[in-house]
C-alpha cells in the first residue's frame, strides 16, 4: 500500500518549546505535505515526552504535579502548533502523541515483555537485572561515561555535564539492563545492508564508528523510590522504565502497537515502518538503542533515521534554554508570517549541517527572496493581467514555449533535491524559475507591447507564460509555504488547491485561458527592518552579535622564542596544502570541527580541529589550509584525526586564525 509515516522527536514536557523544536516540526510538516500532494496516505507524528526525573523536578520547581506540568506544556504546544499551522486542523500532524496516554503504557509494557522473553543474537537474555553505578545527567536523560563529563574542581563534588554544565546525579542502585553489547554485529550489518538507514552520510559514519568502538549494556530502569514518574516495569512494581526506553517506543504505540483500539484508529500494520527525523544530538538513541530494542522484540526496523543540524546563535553556540540564547516562538509569531519562517528555516539551513538563526537575516531573506522575488513576480504578473487582459488569463499559450523546457527541468531538479532532503537546493531551483520569468518580463516590456495592437499575441504569450509559471511555482512550493501558495493559486483564479496537485504530473499549458483571475493582493508584504528590530530588541534585548575579532596579536605572542632550531628540525615537519572538502560540528564536543581535507592523496584525510567556536563549518568548505601531514594520528571522540590544521593563536583565550593562501596553490604542495 502506498503509505508513509514520518515522525519528529517527542519534546520534553519540562519547558516551553523554542525555534529548535519548531524547526523539526516544520521539516516534518513539509515532508508530510509533499507526500500527501502525491496522494500518498501519510501519517505525521509529533508530541511530548512526559516522564522522567527532569519533568518531575521541573514540576516540583513550578509547584505542580508532574501530570500538571506536562498538561501545562502541552497546552502551550497545542496553541503554538495551531498558531503555526502545524496541527491537524491546518493539514499538519495526525497525532500529537503524549507518553502519558494509557494506550502508550499498554504498548510499552507489551514491548518490554517481548524483549524480556527474548535472547540476543549471541544467545543471552536480552534483559537482565543488575546493579547500576555511575553518573546521570537529568536534562540529557542520559548516563555519562568519563569522557562525557567534566571532572569536578574540588574533590567530593559531583562532575558536571559537558552540555548543560550542571552537576550530575550519582546513581547506585538495582537496575534492569538491556544487553546492548550483544547487538553490535547485528547493527553493523543493518548499516551495511541498508546504506540509507542513517542519513546523511557523515552521521552514518559517526554511528558506525560509535558501534565499532564497542557497546555497553544499557540501564533501562530506575527504582521507583528514586524516579517514580515513569511507566512501571511489568511484573516488578519497584522499578520504573528509563525515560528513553519509554519515549522511543511512542513511535509504534502511537499507531497501535500493543493496543487494538489504537490500531483501528491509526494502523501499525498500515503505516510502520517510519522515517524518523531527529536532531543530531539525539542520533545515538535513535540509530543505536532503538533498532536494538526492535531487533530484540522482533519488530521491523524503521525506514530511516535522518538527522538534522542545530540552530546556533551568531556566536556559533547551540540554541538552548540553558544558555539563554533561544529564539522565542511568541516573538517570531508576533513579527513574521508563518510562511516566511518556514521558508527561512528550509532555505537557510543546509539540511544536516548547523545553521545560524538571526532576526535580521530572516528579515533580509523575507524581503529579498519573498517580497522582491516571488511576491513581486506574482503581483506584477497579476496586475498586468488585470490591466492588459481585462483580468482574464489571456490566450497566450504557444506550442513551443522555450520556458516550458526550462521549467520542467527546474521542477525535476526541485523534486530530486527535495527527495534527498536538500531543501535549500530545491528552493534554489524554484527561485531559478522566478529569476527566469522576471527576466522575460523585464526584457519583453509588456507595458510597451500593450501600446501596439499588433503586439497583442506577444503580450498575451508573456502574460500567459508568467501566469502558468506561477501556477507551477505554487504547486512546487506548497509543502514549504502552504498559505502563500494557496493565495497565489486563488489569485490566479484556479479551482481546488495546490495541495492536491502532484508536481510530477504538472503539464505546461494546462492553465486555462479565459479564466477570470482573483483579487490581486500582495502575498509577501515588505518588512520594515528598523521597526521590527527595535520592537524585538525592546521585547527581548538585542540579538547577540558575533564577537569582534581582536585586531592584532600581542607582542608577547610574537616573541618568547626559547630555543633556535636547525633547518633539519624544521624539515621533520611535513606541512602540506590541503583543501577542506567538508566541515561539521561534532555532537557534544563544542570545540571540535570534523574536517575532510584533500591533500591530493588517494583518500581525503579526517582531521579534527579545535576551532568550532570561531568558525562556521560551511564557510570553511573549499578553503585552502595548511596541514601538518606527518603528525602521529590520534583518536578523539571516536574519530582518528590524521593531521593538524595550522592556525595562528592569539589573545587570552587563544583565538585561532587559520593559515591560508592568497594565491592559487595546488592541493598537496609542500611548505618549505
Ligand atoms: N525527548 C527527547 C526526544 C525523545 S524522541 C523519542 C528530546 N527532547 S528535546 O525537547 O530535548 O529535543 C527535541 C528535538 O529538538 C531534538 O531533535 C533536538 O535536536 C531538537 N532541538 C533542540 N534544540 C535545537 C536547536 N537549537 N536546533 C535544532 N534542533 C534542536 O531530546
Amino acid at each position: 500500500m502506498n503509505t508513509f509515516y514520518i515522525t519528529t522527536p517527542i519534546y520534553y514536557a519540562n519547558t516551553l518549546p523554542h525555534l529548535g523544536h519548531l524547526y523539526t516540526m516544520i521539516v516534518g510538516d513539509t515532508i508530510a505535505r509533499s507526500k500527501r500532494q502525491r496522494a500518498i496516505d501519510t501519517y505525521f507524528l509529533t508530541g511530548t515526552d512526559e516522564h522522567g526525573i527532569n519533568i518531575e523536578r521541573a514540576a516540583q520547581k513550578a509547584g505542580r504535579t508532574p501530570q500538571e506540568q506536562a498538561d501545562y506544556v502541552v497546552s502551550y504546544f497545542t496553541k503554538m502548533t495551531s498558531a503555526f499551522g502545524l496541527d491537524t486542523a491546518h493539514g499538519g500532524y495526525d497525532i500529537f502523541m503524549r507518553t502519558t496516554y494509557p494506550f502508550h503504557y499498554e504498548g510499552v509494557s507489551e514491548l518490554w515483555r517481548r524483549i524480556a522473553k527474548a535472547k540476543t543474537p549471541k544467545g543471552n537474555d536480552a534483559i537482565y537485572k543488575g546493579h547500576y553505578e555511575g553518573w546521570f545527567c537529568a536534562p540529557c536523560a542520559e548516563y555519562k561515561t568519563e569522557d562525557e563529563y567534566q571532572k569536578p574542581k574540588n574533590e567530593g563534588d559531583p562532575p558536571t555535564c559537558l552540555i548543560h554544565d550542571t552537576p550530575l546525579d550519582r546513581v547506585s542502585e538495582e537496575s534492569y539492563f538491556f544487553r546492548l553489547s550483544d547487538y553490535d554485529q547485528a547493527l553493523l550489518s543493518v548499516f551495511e545492508t541498508q546504506p540509507d538507514f542513517v542519513r546523511p552520510e557523515p552521521r552514518r559514519n559517526e554511528v558506525i564508528s560509535f558501534v565499532r568502538g564497542g557497546l555497553q549494556d544499557l540501564s533501562v530502569s530506575r527504582l521507583k523510590s528514586s524516579v517514580s514518574w515513569g511507566v512501571p516495569v511489568p511484573d516488578d512494581p519497584d522499578h520504573t522504565m528509563y525515560v528513553w526506553f519509554d519515549a522511543l517506543i511512542n513511535y509504534i504505540t502511537a499507531i497501535g502497537f500493543g493496543n487494538e483500539e489504537r490500531e483501528k484508529v491509526a494502523g501499525f500494520e498500515k503505516y510502520w515502518p517510519a522515517l524518523h527525523l531527529v536532531g543530531k544530538d539525539i542520533l545515538r538513541f535513535h540509530a543505536v538503542y532503538w533498532p536494538s530494542f526492535l531487533l530484540a522484540a522482533g519488530v521491523e526496523l524503521p525506514r530511516a533515521i535522518v538527522a538534522h543540524g542545530m540552530w546556533v546563535d551568531p556566536n556559533g553556540r547551540k540554541m538552548s534554554k540553558t544558555l539563554g540564547n533561544v529564539i522565542e516562538l511568541d516573538i517570531l509569531q508576533k513579527h513574521f508570517s508563518i510562511d516566511a519562517i518556514r521558508y527561512f528555516c528550509l532555505r537557510e539551513m543546509v539540511f544536516g549541517q548547523d545553521g545560524r538563526f538571526g532576526y535580521e537575516a530572516l528579515i533580509d531573506r523575507a524581503n529579498s527572496d519573498l517580497a522582491s522575488g516571488l511576491g513581486n513576480l506574482s503581483s506584477r504578473t497579476l496586475t498586468m493581467i488585470s490591466r492588459y487582459s481585462d483580468s482574464v488569463i489571456p490566450p497566450g499559450r504557444t506550442a513551443e514555449d522555450e520556458l516550458a523546457g526550462f521549467i520542467e527541468q527546474a521542477r525535476d531538479q526541485f523534486i530530486q533535491h527535495f527527495e534527498n532532503l536538500a531543501f535549500s537546493r530545491a528552493l534554489e531551483a524554484a527561485w531559478s524559475i522566478v529569476a527566469r520569468v522576471d527576466k522575460i518580463i523585464t526584457d519583453s516590456k509588456p507595458w510597451d507591447l500593450a501600446k501596439d495592437e499588433n503586439q497583442k499575441p506577444t503580450l498575451d504569450a508573456v502574460l500567459y507564460s508568467s501566469a502558468e509559471s506561477l501556477r507551477w511555482l505554487s504547486v512546487l512550493l506548497y509543502p514549504v509555504m502552504p498559505e502563500s501558495s494557496r493565495a497565489i493559486w486563488n489569485q490566479l483564479g484556479l479551482e481546488g488547491s495546490p495541495a492536491q496537485i502532484n508536481p510530477t504530473e504538472l503539464k505546461w499549458g494546462e492553465l486555462k485561458e479565459g479564466v477570470k483571475i482573483g483579487e490581486v493582493q500582495p502575498v509577501f508584504p515588505r518588512l520594515d527592518k528598523g521597526k521590527i528590530m527595535s520592537e524585538i530588541n525592546a521585547q527581548s534585548g538585542p540579538e547577540p552579535q558575533p564577537e569582534p575579532p581582536q585586531t592584532h596579536a600581542t607582542e608577547a605572542d610574537a616573541v618568547g622564542i626559547a630555543n633556535f632550531i636547525e633547518i633539519d628540525d624544521f624539515a621533520k615537519v611535513d606541512l602540506r596544502v590541503g583543501q577542506v572538502l567538508s566541515a561539521e560540528r561534532i555532537p557534544k564536543a563544542d570545540k571540535l570541527l570534523l574536517l575532510k581535507v584533500d591533500l591530493a592523496e588517494e583518500q581525503p584525510r579526517t582531521i579534527l580541529a579545535g576551532i568550532a567556536q570561531y568558525y562556521e563549518p560551511q564557510k570553511l568548505v573549499g578553503r585552502k589550509v595548511v596541514i601538518v601531514a606527518n603528525l602521529k594520528p590520534r583518536k578523539l571522540r571516536g574519530y582518528e584525526s590524521q593531521g593538524m590544521v595550522v592556525a595562528a593563536s592569539y589573545g587570552e583565550e587563544g583565538r585561532p586564525v587559520i593559515a591560508t593562501f592568497t594565491e592559487d596553490v595546488p592541493n598537496g604542495a609542500r611548505l618549505k
